[in-house]
């Protein structure tokens, strides 16, 4: 059902948008294509591994605390060292005992067409264990965690404008990819925020967890509190109130993450008064007013990275990615291109300001 529901989204969006197939390098000027360079080698993991219980022991040192990198509402994620000596992040898969009964040739599929997803900013999955009741999925390992505790961590050099738009084009790169039919069906992430946006060492991003939402039980995820309070703030309104789920779900997601990246400021916050825990109702009325807008820019970020041109583009755009009627949201395609050319537009302004 849910994926007719795609394929009727994607194909809807493709009769509209075929020219951002077509011609994806518009705009893309010469300074970008450094970046492109920087990019790693595709996934060289094609296909998946398995690995049995007893591997995925041993690669934990039987699932220490020490190799503990965090929790989510899947479960826990462990550094793990393969025999092969190759470094890897292993989630320990938390099922409820319905899901578990199911047995492994579900979870097998799903992690088969996960496996075959192949881009420079997804993460890889390298391959998992059913193995019994025990379900993991093995990761390449990120070793910068994620974007939000780079945001908000505590005593963490704060990300500069440039950074922090290379990590947006990267995730947008990341959804386009999973929003275009790459491997026989549009994927929608639903469960994308700024945990689940990775940084390796170079800080290039790579979006996790894509597919996962869908290895948990249909409208039951109070199964896990944790990925309830996790997800809240990222919920697109339309998804809320009719349960249709579409590939424009994860773009409002994804306007959240950018008006993070804009202000430094979580998603939810309950540390804030009652009617400023939600950041989107909190900036939504003011980004299109360049005036208040400057107040709301993350005071921690270097304020000669960027230009307010830039900033004004950005909120724009995020500002559209939140809109509440779904089909007034801009595609991940579209999106891709602005960035490109707002980081250009911010390179060109510094560099012309540096010349003065
Ligand atoms: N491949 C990886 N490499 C390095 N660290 C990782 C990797 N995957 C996850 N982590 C770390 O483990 C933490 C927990 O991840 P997990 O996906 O379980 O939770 P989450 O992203 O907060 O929520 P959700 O369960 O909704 O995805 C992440 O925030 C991240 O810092
Ligand atoms: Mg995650």
């Amino acid at each position: 059902m849910v994926l007719f529901e795609y394929i009727e989204t994607w194909n809807k969006r493709r009769r509209s948008k075929s020219e951002d197939h077509i011609n994806p390098w518009i705009y893309k000027p010469v300074e970008y294509w450094q970046l492109e360079v920087q990019n790693p080698p595709a996934n060289k993991h094609h296909g998946s591994s398995v690995f049995t219980l007893k591997e995925m022991e041993e690669a934990t040192r039987s699932f220490s605390d020490e190799n503990l990198l965090g929790k989510g509402g899947f479960g826990r994620v462990y550094k793990g060292t393969l025999r092969s000596g190759e470094i890897v992040a292993i989630k320990k898969m938390e099922l409820p005992p319905f899901k578990e009964a199911e047995g492994e040739h579900e979870f097998r599929v799903e992690v088969d067409i996960l496996s075959r997803m192949d881009h420079a900013n997804l993460v890889s999955l390298i391959g998992y264990c059913a193995d019994g009741k025990h379900r993991f999925l093995v990761y390449e390992y990120m070793q910068n965690g994620n974007l939000q505790d780079h945001l908000n961590g505590i005593g963490e050099a704060k990300m500069d404008w440039p950074l922090r738009l290379k990590v947006a084009l990267g995730a947008a790169r990341g959804l386009a990819y999973l929003h275009s039919s790459a491997v026989g069906i549009p994927i929608v992430h639903r469960d994308f925020k700024s945990t689940n946006i990775l940084l390796n060492t170079n800080f290039e991003a790579k979006i996790s967890d894509f597919g996962l939402a869908k290895l948990m039980p249909e409208g039951q995820e109070t199964y896990v509190t944790a990925r309830m309070l996790g997800t809240f703030g990222y919920f697109d309104p339309e998804y809320t109130s009719t349960g249709k789920l579409t590939l424009q779900s994860d773009v409002y997601a994804f306007g959240v993450v950018l008006l993070e990246l804009l202000t430094g400021r979580r998603a939810v916050d309950l540390n804030q008064g009652p009617n400023d825990q939600n950041l989107v109702l909190q900036v939504r009325h003011i980004l299109n007013n360049k005036k208040k807008l400057r107040k709301v820019i993350d005071t921690e970020m270097n304020r000669n990275s960027y230009t307010m041109e830039s900033i004004v583009m950005f909120a724009n755009l995020a500002s559209r990615c939140v809109r509440t009627e779904s089909g007034e949201r801009p595609s991940m395609a579209e999106c891709v291109k602005e960035l490109q050319l707002i980081f250009y537009t911010n390179s060109k302004g510094l560099a012309s300001f540096s010349l003065l």
